[in-house]
């Protein structure tokens, strides 16, 4: 969940290092914002700072505390697993006299023993982090081994659980050493100087030439060079790729928030995913086919493993894909997943969904799937993360990088890839003919402008919202894929405004959560198309008249044209007319509009919910 940037350059010491580590936090500051730190080698020796809370405090600190020149660094921003957010948990931390220091995202599951095996040595420690441990461990082997490179790949083997490790010491003032298992490192090339992060926008301010670092594998980088090995020892080539996006992506172009900018480039990330993926003759392509033909056209049982936002665009996926495919399709929390023993066979396909592609919970159950003999495709927003590295199959959202903890361009573009794949899976199985494929791709083509619409109505929703900003509990009621669209609602309140909200299927109103509904109790209804399936939407009407009956207020959203709405809504946000199961890239939009403007209207963090990290890279 922490953010980690490290970099090596010029021998001749200068401010650039600590610099390029604190536009790296800048970036990073999305994967966790509970402390943020830095360490630099300078010729006087190691130097090193670090605050609680957010990274601004870190910055006011550099500059009352001017840090002399130095020629590499390491950088750290924190989300809290092993002791509080205070100054001395948060990283980097110490060791060898304060000549070598470390930074660790992930947990060390057995630092309890190691801890206990230090201290019978007489180390004393000064946090309660399990990373403290390892920059002990690391600097006991660096008194026995030949550099830090090999002190590191001897300190790893003594590890359980998840790492990345970054480290440089005093005495080799030209370099940092990283580690990796369980938790993302990659490395970015520069000219004289080269990169290390969590994630690429670490060093997208940089460099946009990447390479990506395997399981267990160990870099050394200098100014001029990059060396990585594995746990035996031995050399690896590591994958080189260029980054498809620059810097400029990554900052908030004029919008008060990331989340407020992400909303707005919903069509784009739409468009985007769609991009392309016809081949000359018309037929669809993945990005990444590691599946036989025939082994998909086997395929019996879809499993859909994913957390949060990302389990809701499962949801839609459901819906879809059974109805083009008729394969039956389940969603299932990837944490859940792998603890009820699952029935997998060859014949199962398990779509694994990720924005980030390195939440841990998804990572064990792609791994757990593929030991079962199931094949797995990835949908993923980030390319040389994890999930879609150890996957057989590959189809990436091309939403660009999301840097607001709430999901929202990653949601409408993973959305779009599973209709891309439930179409993909129908026209390989024959299910569909080409026209009708054609037909439902140009009905895709169309939703961003349709996203644009309901974008562009944004006051209407900041208004209501703004009324709203004292309501201590909101409903959210749809169905069949009005249903994700109101968890995903709910998601996003909670999560942003801090308010009790709750989606649930309007089916099941009658079954118990209608005795919530009090005298101005709001309630979102998602509608669907009146010109879908009569019943759905007759149903809904029915369901909506029932919560204002009890003295429910009603926020309805509902297509343009629709009128039976009207006579039993407070307000009606509207979304233009669109064929039912594409219906949620619209229809979330008023959403997520609401969310971020009652949070801003509360004064809250936008774009850093309290407790929240971007990346859950921790079980
Ligand atoms: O990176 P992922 O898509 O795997 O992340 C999954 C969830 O952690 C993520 O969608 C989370 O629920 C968001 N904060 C929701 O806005």
């Amino acid at each position: 969940m922490c953010g980690i940037v490290g970099y090596v350059g010029s021998a001749t010491p200068g401010q650039r290092p600590l610099e390029v580590l604190v536009e790296g936090l800048r970036r990073l500051e999305y994967r966790g914002y509970d402390s943020a730190g830095v360490a630099v080698v300078t010729p006087e020796g190691l130097v090193s700072a670090k605050k609680a809370g957010k990274l601004s405090n870190l910055l006011e600190e550099l500059d009352a505390r001017h840090l002399p020149a130095g020629t590499a660094g390491i950088g750290h921003t924190r989300w809290a697993t092993h002791g509080g957010p205070t100054d001395a948990n948060a990283h980097p931390h110490l060791a060898d006299g304060g000549r070598l220091a470390l930074i660790h995202n992930g947990i060390i599951e057995n630092f309890h023993s190691l801890k206990r095996e230090l201290a019978e040595t007489g180390v004393t420690f000064h946090s309660e982090t399990d990373t403290e441990v390892v920059a002990h461990l690391l600097a006991r082997a660096y008194d026995d081994a030949e550099n830090l490179t090999e002190a590191m790949r001897a300190t790893v083997t003594r590890l359980e659980g998840a790492f990345t490790l970054l480290a440089i010491h005093a005495d080799q003032p030209g370099e940092v050493v990283g580690a990796r298992r369980n938790s993302p490192l990659v490395i970015g090339l520069g000219v004289g100087e080269n990169f290390l992060g969590s994630d690429v926008s670490a060093f997208i301010a940089q460099t946009r030439e990447a390479m990506e670092m395997g399981q267990d594998q160990i870099v050394t980088i200098t100014a001029s060079e990059v060396h990585v090995i594995d746990a035996d020892g031995h050399a690896v080539e590591p994958k080189r790729y260029t980054v498809d996006w620059d810097a400029a992506v990554a900052v908030k172009g004029g919008f008060s928030t990331f989340m407020d900018k992400e909303i707005h480039d919903q069509p784009q990330a739409v468009a985007d995913t769609l991009l392309g993926r016809a081949g000359e003759d018309g037929r669809l392509e993945l990005d990444e086919m590691r599946i036989s033909e025939a082994v998909l056209r086997s395929v019996d049982k879809i499993i859909v493993i994913a957390c949060g936002t990302a389990a809701y665009a499962g949801h839609v996926a459901k819906y879809a894909i059974e109805h083009w495919c008729r394969i039956p399709v389940e969603v299932e929390l990837a944490h859940e997943f792998r603890y009820r023993d699952p029935v997998l066979t060859e014949k199962t396909l398990v779509v694994a969904i990720s924005q980030s592609g390195e939440t841990m919970d998804t990572i064990m159950a792609v791994r757990h799937a593929r030991e079962q003999g199931a094949k797995v495709l990835a949908i993923v927003n980030t390319h040389g993360s994890t999930i879609p590295r150890e996957s057989d199959a590959v189809l990436y959202t091309h939403a660009g990088p999301e840097v607001a903890v709430a999901s929202t361009k990653a949601f409408l573009a993973q959305i779009t890839a599973c209709y891309l794949l439930g179409l993909y899976l129908a026209q390989l199985r024959g299910n569909k003919f080409p026209d009708e494929i054609r037909e439902d791709l140009a009905q895709l083509h169309a939703m961003p402008e349709k996203i644009q619409r309901v974008v562009d109505n944004e006051e209407q929703v900041r208004a209501v919202a703004r009324s709203m900003k004292d309501e201590r509990t909101v409903l959210f009621l749809g169905r069949h894929v009005g249903f994700p669209v109101a968890l995903e609602g709910a998601l996003k309140l909670k999560e942003l405004a801090y308010i009790h909200a709750e989606g649930f299927a309007a089916g099941e109103l009658k079954h118990g959560p209608i005795a919530l509904i009090e005298e101005g109790q709001p309630v979102f209804v998602i509608v669907p198309s009146p010109r879908g399936r009569d019943a759905l939407h007759a149903k809904v009407i029915s369901n909506i008249q029932e919560v204002r009956a009890r003295g429910a207020r009603t926020l309805v959203i509902a297509e343009d044209g629709d009128d039976a709405v009207v006579p039993f809504a407070d307000e009606i946000f509207r979304i233009p007319q669109t064929p039912t199961l594409l219906a949620p890239l619209v229809s979330v939009v008023p959403l997520q509009i609401f969310a971020s403007a009652l949070a801003t209207a509360k004064g809250l963090d936008v774009d850093q919910p309290r407790n929240l990290a971007k990346s859950v890279t921790v079980e």
